[in-house]
């Protein structure tokens, strides 16, 4: 995801707005992110990509998402339409770049 996109879609609250919010206030609990011009208080799409982006900061990576815009925004509407998430919020996980094997 860029900075620009936006993770909060129902108050187009930005994946940067979440990454200055969090660099400024250090928030304990990812539910305080709400602070951040309501993100996540909509129709809670996007928690758990909130806390997957508190997750990362509290272990001092840079917040981000491993999914493109609009698989984001399509995962929501199938969301809101069954109330299913097939959208994972924690693949961006551990650091995967520390496994480079030579393919042999
Ligand atoms: S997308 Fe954030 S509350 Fe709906």
């Amino acid at each position: 995801m860029d900075s620009d996109d936006h993770v909060c879609l129902c108050f187009r609250v930005s994946l940067r707005k979440i990454r200055a919010y969090m660099k400024r206030e250090d928030p304990p609990v990812a539910s305080l992110i709400s602070d951040c011009l309501d993100a996540g208080t909509g129709c809670q799409w996007c928690v758990p990509f909130l806390k997957e982006l508190h997750r990362q900061h509290e272990a001092g990576i840079e917040p981000d998402l491993k999914v493109s815009p609009q698989e984001y925004a399509e995962g929501r509407l199938r969301y809101h339409k069954t109330g299913e998430r097939d959208v994972e919020a924690g693949e961006a996980g551990d650091d995967g770049a520390a496994r480079d094997g030579a393919g042999g």
